[in-house]
C-alpha cells in the first residue's frame, strides 16, 4: 500500500497539499517538491492512489546524520484510518536502514491530531517557535531517537 515516490509523482503529491493544508500550513511549493522528489538523500513514501504522503530528508553534520520529516499530508476523506501513522513509521524504518540516529519535525502549536499523532510515535517536543509558521502562527519542534521505541 506505500511506495516510495518518483519524479513523475510531482502533480499528485502537488494535488494531495493542496487538499490537505490550509493557507497558512506551511503547504509546499511545486518547486520545493520537485527537489525533494529529485534529491538522493530523500524519500517520499505515498500511500495509496495519493490518499497520504509524506518526505523524509537525510540533513549530515560532519558525522552526525538526522532526517527530517516533511509534508506529512492525509487525504481530508482518508483520515483517522491509521494512513499518517503508517506513513511516518514508514519513513522511520527508511531512516534507520540508512543508519541515521533521529529524526525532526515540526507543527503547528494548534494542530492537535498532528501532535497527538507525533507523541505516540515516540517524538518529543523540545523547543517552541514561534511565527514560525507566519506572524501568530506558532510552532513546535519535536525530535525523535530512532532506537526508542514507537
Ligand atoms: C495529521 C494527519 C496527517 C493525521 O493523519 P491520519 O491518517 O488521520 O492519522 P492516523 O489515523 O494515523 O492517526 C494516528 C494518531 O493520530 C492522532 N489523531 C489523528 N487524528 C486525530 C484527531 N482528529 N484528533 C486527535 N488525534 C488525532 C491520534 O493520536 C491517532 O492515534 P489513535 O489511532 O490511537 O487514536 C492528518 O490529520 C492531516 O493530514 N492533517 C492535515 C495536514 C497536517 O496537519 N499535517 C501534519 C503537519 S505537521
Amino acid at each position: 500500500m506505500i511506495r516510495h515516490g518518483v519524479p513523475g509523482d510531482l502533480e499528485g503529491l502537488m494535488a494531495l497539499e493542496r487538499r490537505s493544508f490550509g493557507p497558512h500550513e506551511g503547504l509546499f511549493s511545486r518547486r520545493q517538491i520537485k527537489r525533494l522528489l529529485a534529491s538522493p538523500t530523500a524519500a517520499w513514501f505515498i500511500y495509496g492512489d495519493y490518499w497520504g504522503a509524506c518526505c523524509m530528508l537525510i540533513s549530515a553534520n560532519g558525522r552526525a546524520r538526522w532526517g527530517r520529516l516533511y509534508s506529512l499530508a492525509v487525504d481530508p476523506a482518508h483520515r483517522q484510518q491509521g494512513i499518517g501513522r503508517k506513513l511516518v513509521q514508514a519513513g522511520l524504518a527508511w531512516l534507520g536502514s540508512q543508519h541515521v540516529s533521529g529524526c525532526r519535525a515540526e507543527v503547528k502549536a494548534g494542530n492537535a491530531s498532528a501532535r497527538h499523532l507525533y507523541e505516540s510515535l515516540g517524538f518529543t517536543e523540545v523547543e517552541g517557535l514561534p511565527h514560525y509558521y507566519g506572524l501568530g502562527g506558532h510552532g513546535l519542534r519535536l525530535t525523535k531517537k530512532l532506537d526508542s521505541p514507537s
